[in-house]
């Protein structure tokens, strides 16, 4: 072998060539952790290839494959056209505005608002218009951007610099058309109502069913997008109940809203509990690290959720998400109060009880199964 050059040590420092892209390329922040608060308010640095403000994320959980960012657009102004080779899926936390998606059939444009919720199908060319002209417009961005830059380290590859044709959006016309799964009475395909669609106008608007598995009282709304490997649910949980906790593969996104006090608990069979205290009055995010069990303990009455995860029951990638509403003794990923090692379920009841009556609720012991 010849050596053709020597080095001393080794110089390479660790971080993949997404983080690279975003910090050293990019130059915005990336924020690290198991979780992360005030998404409304979080400082932006300007993105000036998308004409945007942005900042990312590198949630522990995600395992490098799914990326998040805030992105903001100014009054008045639009995002760079842009396309890449990702699939992403975009919920508007504040502002008004318009998209432009360029498809097979001729442009295809909605009106989004706050609580709006659309994918951008896989390598269409899309911008995003800000209508108001005095208030910035926030959204948050779920995507495929760090499994794809990882496999092919090349920015203008990725973005921009294959223009192949997908076909993701079928005979669909209008961004908001819909096509309805209900529940299947054997709950082996869904066990709520599920939306296929690439353009939901507010996800709270949209017909939620009793998805009991996770706790009674629980109403959820699934939604397929754009024919793209990221599915979406929006949750509505009644707090002041014990949460079947469930585990399942890497890059689920789960946001709190704001709107009620609580928190989520994450551990590894055996070890110690992580939690996150939802932020009240913002947004936040937790995202379970693969396979850790996890639960979400509202102590308010209601509490919303949005989850934005790497699982389509259409498109999966892998089998980390099968059976995840199923009990375990179904083969499935889901446990009850009573399935809990007695420690652990004495503390986590304890904890709970406690929080609650520090707002002023009694909570009723979960039921026995
Ligand atoms: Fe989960």
């Amino acid at each position: 072998m010849a050596t053709t050059k020597t080095f001393e040590g080794v110089p390479w420092d660790g971080r993949t060539a997404y983080e690279k892209w975003v910090e050293d390329d990019l130059k915005l922040d990336l924020h690290r952790g198991y979780s992360a608060s005030n998404l409304r308010k979080v400082p932006v640095k300007l993105w000036k290839e998308r004409g945007i403000s942005a900042a990312f994320y590198d949630i522990i959980g995600c395992e490098s494959l799914a990326g998040m960012y805030i992105g903001e657009i100014a009054p008045g102004a639009s995002s760079v056209p842009c396309r890449q080779l990702c699939d992403e899926v975009i919920f508007i936390m504040s502002g008004r505005g318009t998209a432009t998606v360029e498809t097979k059939k001729g442009p295809m444009s909605f009106e989004w608002g706050p609580n709006s919720l659309f994918a951008v199908p896989l390598n269409h060319s899309y911008q995003l218009h800000n209508t108001s002209g005095k208030e910035p417009a926030r959204f948050v961005s779920c995507n495929t951007i760090p499994i794809v830059y990882n496999l092919f380290r090349d920015a203008k590859f990725v973005f921009g610099g294959c223009d192949w044709q997908f076909e993701r959006l079928g005979d669909q016309l209008n961004a908001s058309d819909s096509i309805l799964y209900k529940p299947d009475a054997n709950h082996e395909k869904t066990a709520v109502n599920l939306y296929e669609t690439t353009f939901v106008p507010d996800v709270y608007n949209v017909q939620r069913s009793s998805f009991k598995e996770k706790g009674t009282g629980n109403a959820t709304a699934y939604f397929e997008l754009a024919g793209s490997v990221i599915s979406v649910h929006f949750a509505e949980h009644p707090g002041l109940r014990f949460f079947n906790p469930h585990r399942h593969g890497p890059s689920a996104f789960v946001f709190t809203m704001g709107d009620s006090r609580g928190y989520s608990l994450m551990w590894l069979e055996g070890g110690p509990e992580v939690r996150y205290d939802w932020p009240v009055d913002d947004m936040g995010v937790v995202v379970p690290p693969n396979m850790w069990w996890h639960g979400h303990f509202g102590t308010d009455p209601l509490a919303f959720q949005l989850a934005i995860k790497l699982r389509s029951r259409k498109y999966p990638l892998n089998h980390l998400y099968d059976k995840s509403h199923k009990h375990v003794s179904e083969g499935g990923k889901l446990i009850h109060y009573k399935d809990l090692e007695e420690g652990l379920r004495n503390r986590i009841w304890q904890t709970y009880v406690d929080e609650c009556r520090a707002n002023g609720y009694e909570v009723k012991p979960p039921e026995a199964k």
